[in-house]
């Protein structure tokens, strides 16, 4: 074999190895660096730390067209014009929010595709915010929780269920986070929230 064919095949065979480790490398969202920043998101325009970029641009790949940082700020800005609640149903294990606006419907698409790209990073082995212990124990059971959202007329509903009793604690534990979220905007997410349960014990959250 001459030089150059062999070189044209070690340039190949190194493009798909890197492709092949893209694909495999599990996802692994950390967008920010601490409060200053807004806890782990990009405060405004500001993009993510430069380190973390390749992570960023495959799980905006992977999750999503608008950068995560991108919806939340969004949601940050806007949190006052939501009409929240939540309904807690033991039995089924399971919690079902309902949300309205009132003017500017955009916006409810909008939560609609952060809470889609939230569930899709989760599913992705990603955690959003992987300072904050209650979000470490949403990303360990991520497993066990199921998300659905969808549109009935102009209310967006949320759907969450539990496989077991720790999941569901973890459920619970979010939902008062949201709840912050949309009563105070940015101030909540400057808070680190504990979490921790005795059904969550045997998963590392007594
Ligand atoms: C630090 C900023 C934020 C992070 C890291 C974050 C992360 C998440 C995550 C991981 C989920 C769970 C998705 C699932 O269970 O499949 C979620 C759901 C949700 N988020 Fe956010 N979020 C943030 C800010 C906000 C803001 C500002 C709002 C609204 C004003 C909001 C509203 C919601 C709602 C309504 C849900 C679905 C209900 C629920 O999971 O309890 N989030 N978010």
């Amino acid at each position: 074999m001459r030089p150059v064919p062999i070189v044209i095949a070690l340039v190949i065979v190194a493009a798909v190895a890197l492709l092949l480790y893209y694909q495999v490398q599990p996802v692994k969202v950390e967008t920010g660096e601490g409060p200053e920043e807004g806890h782990g998101l990009p405060a405004g325009e500001h993009g993510p730390p430069e380190g973390r970029h390749g992570h960023m641009e495959r799980m905006m790949n992977m999750c999503g067209e608008n950068p995560p940082g991108h919806l939340i700020n969004e949601l940050f800005e806007n949190h006052d014009k939501f009409e929240a609640s939540y309904q807690v149903f033991p039995e089924e294990r399971k919690l079902v929010w309902r949300i309205k606006v009132n003017q500017n419907p955009e916006l409810l698409k909008l939560l609609k595709d952060h809470i889609e790209q939230m569930k899709c990073i989760l599913e992705s082995g990603g955690n959003p915010r992987a300072h904050d212990p209650a979000f470490q124990a949403e990303a360990k059971l991520s497993k066990y929780i199921h998300t659905k959202v969808y549109f009935q007329g102009d209310v967006l509903v949320v759907e969450k269920w539990a496989d077991n009793d720790c999941a569901f604690d973890v459920i619970k534990g979010h939902a008062q986070i949201v709840k912050g979220f949309f009563e105070k905007g940015r101030e909540e997410a400057m808070k680190t929230h504990e979490f921790g349960s005795p059904n969550c014990a045997e998963y590392g959250f007594p």
